[in-house]
């Protein structure tokens, strides 16, 4: 019987992680907006488990689950890292210090310098860009199909390139960097900007705002690797390619942590409380 279950009630995604009989980790998650199902979840299936929480709605989550007892907080940010370093064990990447980027509704982006960490900064460019944007460019709502239609589009038109620009002129830079996300939309004169292409620009969008921001904070702190961890992350490769390649670009070295999202909730569950 589960004892322990972590969870990090996140701004768009509740995830939970916890050890089943076989002390192998168990991951889950619900929408935000459905509380309800989490307490369902957690009152048919591990009503005696003791609980941790974290995340930005972690107090709205308590006030949904009526506990007798009261449920333990950790600060996100702690427990972010500390699923970070469980990850990076486990996953056998030797990494001491890094720049880590967590893509979830919102970006945050923290310095990890052996055991200290701290936040650094962030953007509003995130995961809630892929799905807000996205459904204003194309009325598209479910994630998966967000995902799956950018994979089809082609930024051509959508974007600025730099070579575009320096069309005849000696390149003070490389070519094919983006010189304005979605520039292309008002100075290109070609009308063909399917839906396809407008979610691969979302992504190339927030790939490349985030990557740069961790880019100049790991030359500001003279880091090599920066880790790239958030549910915006799962299953999208697409935007893991953007990040990857404009990332070793720069000659940094990009890390992408299997298990997504699910850092907050590793390092709740692990947490001694
Ligand atoms: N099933 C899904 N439904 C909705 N969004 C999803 C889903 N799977 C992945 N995502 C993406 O993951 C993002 C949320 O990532 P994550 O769970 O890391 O953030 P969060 O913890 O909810 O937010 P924050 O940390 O900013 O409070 C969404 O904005 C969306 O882009
Ligand atoms: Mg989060």
């Amino acid at each position: 019987m589960t004892t322990r279950i972590g969870i990090d009630a996140g701004g768009t995604l509740t995830k939970i992680a916890y050890w089943n009989d076989e002390k192998k980790l168990k991951l889950k998650k619900f929408l935000s907006s459905d509380f309800h199902a989490v307490r369902d979840w957690i009152d048919s299936n591990h009503s005696l488990a003791s609980i941790c929480l974290t995340g930005g709605r972690a107090e709205q989550l308590k006030d949904c689950l009526f506990s007798k007892n009261e449920i333990p907080y950790i600060v996100e940010f702690d427990a972010t890292m500390n699923g970070v370093m469980y990850q990076l064990k486990q996953e056998k990447v030797s990494c001491s210090s890094a720049v880590i980027a967590n893509i979830g509704t919102g970006t945050s982006i923290h310095i990890m310098n052996g055991q200290v960490h701290s936040r650094i900064g962030g953007t509003g460019i995130g995961g809630g860009t892929l799905t807000g944007l996205g459904m204003a460019l194309t009325g598209i709502t479910n994630y998966l199909d967000i995902i799956e239609t950018s994979k089809q589009g082609n930024r051509t038109f959508i974007d600025v390139l730099v070579s575009d620009i320096y069309e005849k002129n000696k390149l003070p830079i490389k070519g094919s960097l983006t010189a304005s996300n979605f520039g292309g939309i008002a100075i290109k004169t070609q009308n063909e900007k399917s839906e396809p292409d407008l979610l691969a620009g979302v992504q190339g969008l927030i790939g490349e705002v985030v990557s740069s921001l961790c880019i100049q904070a790991a030359d500001a702190h003279g880091f090599e690797d920066i880790i790239f961890i958030g549910s915006t992350l799962e299953n999208n490769e697409l935007l893991q390619q953007v990040i990857e390649s404009y990332t070793l670009l720069k000659q940094k070295n990009p890390i992408f942590l299997k298990k997504h999202g699910y850092s907050g909730a590793i390092g709740a569950l692990l947490e001694n409380v």
